[in-house]
């Protein structure tokens, strides 16, 4: 089948080159002509594990490909899966112009018979906006809503086996459920995943899904609070609840807060989305606002190490993206930590796998980027440890000693708190655990 993915980001690449490799014909486009060069030359602009294999395949094969031009790509596609960004407005809302963008080019350019598929996570009611964007359209297009589930870090895995395929579409509408069965029938081959539903109920079941596992980190971030002052442990409370079958393991992790391109967006949307219509998500709302506290935590667990002054101390920095295997730093909690140490007059050193580059961008030079996780550490005044690569979760404690000016470790992920650091002279820190 030939496919058009717009928007050629995490979601859109993922997608078009996981629907290459079952052989349908995919051309990515992108209004960012520079980022379509790149892909052109043979790049990827991401880091996302196995990608790059992924889309040198299917381009070798030549069921892939990358174009700038989107609305001569759309002209003869039976398939436009919209996968553009919705950023988050100052009121919490969505941003949609994205999205409308590539129905209105639909509706000018499409000459051929079309699913218009919208994978980007939208609002409820999007649907039935996409549907009045392309009623003058030249050819029928009907409009899907097929929300995806992927994480950054396994995205690749998570797009050829997912758990489930949910589908938005009218009962009545067999060209569409027809077209979206063979789309993804090469993934459905050990057992059916499609989950089908009305537009509506596949928009919100996104956004809940997101919501909730959002709700479960907060909430352990809470728990994990209460954990330091009753003495308790938040990594034995976590396997202690998480073993129970009905709740479940995952998710559950306290930590530096959550962040990433979806959930602090979706859940603050969900909840916009919900007051508009006249529902007060009080739990959702709650979970935002806890999450926000939290991204705070790390920077406050330090300044009560320096008597509230940080001016002039060397902060050592692990991890800047928003979680493991991802150059993703969008809403991360090591933003939130390196834009207040700099506020404060401290000077950052920081290291990351994968996600220097893009934190380049953002700090310049205000913050030194190092290509040696121990070389951040060298005459640091504290380590934090913010995103758990796995490169990070067995250091060299002698050698980090030697290197610190001050052996102080905040273990913003509690990877080190079963270690003994405290017995090797650490000061040590976590978030609901006490270390050993
Ligand atoms: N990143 C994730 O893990 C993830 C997972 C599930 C769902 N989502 C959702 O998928 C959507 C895309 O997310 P992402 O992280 O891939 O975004 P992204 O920012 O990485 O990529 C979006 C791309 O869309 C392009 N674009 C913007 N307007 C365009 C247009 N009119 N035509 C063609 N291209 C256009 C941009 O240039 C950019 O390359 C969002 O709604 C997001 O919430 C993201």
């Amino acid at each position: 089948m030939r496919i058009v993915v717009a928007g050629s980001g995490y979601v859109g690449l993922v997608s078009g080159a996981g629907f290459a490799e079952t052989g349908h014909d995919v051309v990515c486009a992108d209004i960012d002509a520079e980022k379509i060069e790149r892909l052109q030359r043979g790049e990827v602009p991401i880091f996302e594990p196995g990608l790059d294999a992924l889309i040198e395949r299917n381009v070798a094969e030549g069921r892939l490909s990358f174009t700038a031009d989107v609305p001569a790509a759309l002209k003869t596609a039976q398939a436009i899966f919209i996968a553009v960004g919705t950023p988050m407005r100052a009121d919490g809302a969505a941003t949609l112009t994205a999205v409308d963008s590539v129905a209105e080019m639909v509706a000018e350019h499409a000459e051929r018979e079309c699913v218009l598929v919208a994978k980007s996570t939208v609002p409820v009611g999007t649907n039935a906006r996409l549907r009045r964007l392309v009623t003058d359209a030249k050819v029928p297009v009907h409009v899907v809503s097929n929300p995806e589930f992927l994480k950054e870090g396994a995205a690749v895995g998570d797009f050829m086996r997912p758990d489930r395929i949910v589908v938005g579409v009218d009962e009545d509408d067999t060209f569409a459920k027809d077209t979206m069965k063979r789309l993804y029938h090469p993934l459905c081959l050990d057992k059916d995943r499609m989950v089908w539903m009305d537009p509506a109920s596949a928009e919100l079941t996104k956004y809940v899904a997101n919501t909730m596992l959002a709700m479960r980190i907060s909430f352990m971030n809470e728990i994990a609070a209460l954990c330091e002052k009753v003495g308790a442990d938040a990594h034995k409370v976590r396997y202690g609840v998480g073993s129970d079958a009905r709740i479940g393991p995952k998710f559950l992790y306290a930590g530096p807060g959550y962040g990433g391109s979806c959930f602090p967006k979706d859940v603050k949307a969900l909840v916009h989305t919900a007051r508009d219509h006249g529902v007060e998500l009080e739990l959702a709302a709650t979970t935002d606002r806890v999450n926000v506290r939290q991204k705070g935590l790390l920077f406050r667990k330090l300044k009560r190490h320096f008597d509230d002054d940080l001016r002039g101390k060397r902060i050592a920095i692990w991890g800047i993206a928003f979680k493991p295997r991802t150059d993703d730093l969008r809403e991360g909690p090591a933003l939130t930590l390196m834009d207040a140490l700099l506020a404060d007059g401290a000077e950052v050193i920081a290291h990351d796998p994968e996600a220097i580059d893009n934190a380049k961008e953002r700090y310049g030079d205000r913050v030194t980027f190092v290509e040696d996780q121990y070389a951040a550490v060298k005459d640091a005044d504290a380590l934090v440890l913010v995103t758990e690569w796995r490169q990070y979760l067995n250091p060299d404690f002698d050698r980090l000693k030697s290197l610190l000016r001050r052996p102080l470790l905040l273990d913003g992920r509690n990877s080190w708190s079963e270690f003994g650091v405290r017995q090797m002279g650490f000061l040590y820190e976590g978030v609901g655990v006490r270390g050993s």
